[in-house]
């Protein structure tokens, strides 16, 4: 593909003016040839682009990005060069507001592009989401590894009765705090937990029972969780923290570990949960081979 062929690219997938979030290129999938290294988001005025490699193009590229924001109705241009020393963003043009954030189906979502670590938003969870705002009505939600609790906003937009977020991160939790707020949601059934999930199961049990589980780990953080080593922990336990009809979202996030991963490991410890689908990737994130990406698998208890 070339810088011609990607502006008119970008020209057609921005030609919506939506205020929603919208992954306008996703070259990390790999379907465009020479182009692995970008992504671009529109994120309704603002136009985030993140470069996870350098190539020889970059300053053309980015000349291209220039004008087209100039010529466009985008206000700001922001670039993320992730294969520098703490990932720096970069205003191009414009300025960057500290209060942002991102519209997806209606619910805003905390965003910080100036942050070298993760925004506090993962687009490509979208059709996750979507799967728990259309099945959480009137349910108990017990949502792990909840980050800046982007499911709990979701189930709580489906009409949730009750939603329990866990992760140790405080701060991401007090993110979460301040996006319920920012949606108006009543404070009332939303708890926030600091815990560490490995080690605090029986806390976990005494809330429950749960007639929605969302497991959302990270592949692999240092000394907090290993795929390979710490999900069967967590599976093990749903048959002590599960109502009778429990619905269980299980996410992997790993190009290494496929959908048998996480199906294998239920028939062998929690049987009684029946795999029901794998959800859809967002379209705008496809991948030259599904497997490797996101694999959201919904499981349902049938006792
Ligand atoms: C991939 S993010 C989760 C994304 C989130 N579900 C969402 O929808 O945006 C991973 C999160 O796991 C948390 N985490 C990692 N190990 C943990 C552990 N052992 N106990 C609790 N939280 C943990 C991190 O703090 C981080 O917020």
């Amino acid at each position: 593909m070339t810088i011609q062929e990607l502006q008119t690219h970008i020209e057609k997938s921005a030609s919506d003016t939506s205020q929603e979030f919208k992954r306008l290129f996703h070259g990390r999938g790999g379907l465009y040839e020479g182009w692995r290294h970008l992504t671009i988001d529109s994120i309704d005025k603002i136009l985030s682009v993140a470069l996870y490699f350098e190539e020889e193009s970059e300053s053309e590229l980015l000349e291209m990005l220039q004008k087209f924001v100039n010529e466009s109705r985008y206000t700001t241009l922001v670039v993320q060069r992730r294969y520098l020393k703490g990932a720096p963003s970069k205003v191009l043009i414009g300025e960057l507001d500290s209060d942002i954030y991102v519209v997806e189906n209606g619910i805003k979502i905390k965003l910080n592009l100036l942050s070298n670590r993760n925004s506090g938003y993962f687009p490509d969870m979208k059709k996750g989401r979507e799967f728990v705002r259309e099945n959480a009505k009137g349910k108990r939600v017990l949502n792990l590894f909840s980050y800046t609790c982007a499911f709990s906003l979701a189930a709580k937009f489906g009409g949730a009765s009750e939603v329990i977020n866990v992760d140790m991160s405080k701060g991401a939790l007090s993110t979460g705090k301040a996006n319920h707020a920012l949606n108006t949601i009543e404070p009332r059934g939303i708890s926030y937990l600091p815990y560490n999930i490995l080690k605090s199961f029986s806390s976990l049990k005494r809330k429950g029972p749960y007639d929605m589980i969302i497991i959302d780990p990270p592949t692999f953080q240092r000394g907090s969780f290993e795929a390979t080593k710490d999900y069967e922990k967590i599976i093990k336990k749903l048959p002590q923290i599960a109502a009778k009809e429990c619905i269980l979202l299980s996410c992997l996030n790993s190009p290494d570990l496929d959908s048998s991963f996480i199906i294998e490991m239920i028939e062998r410890w929690a049987p009684s949960f029946v795999f029901v689908q794998r959800l859809e990737n967002v379209a705008e994130f496809a991948s030259a081979d599904e497997e490797r990406s996101l694999k959201n698998l919904v499981f349902q208890r049938k006792i």
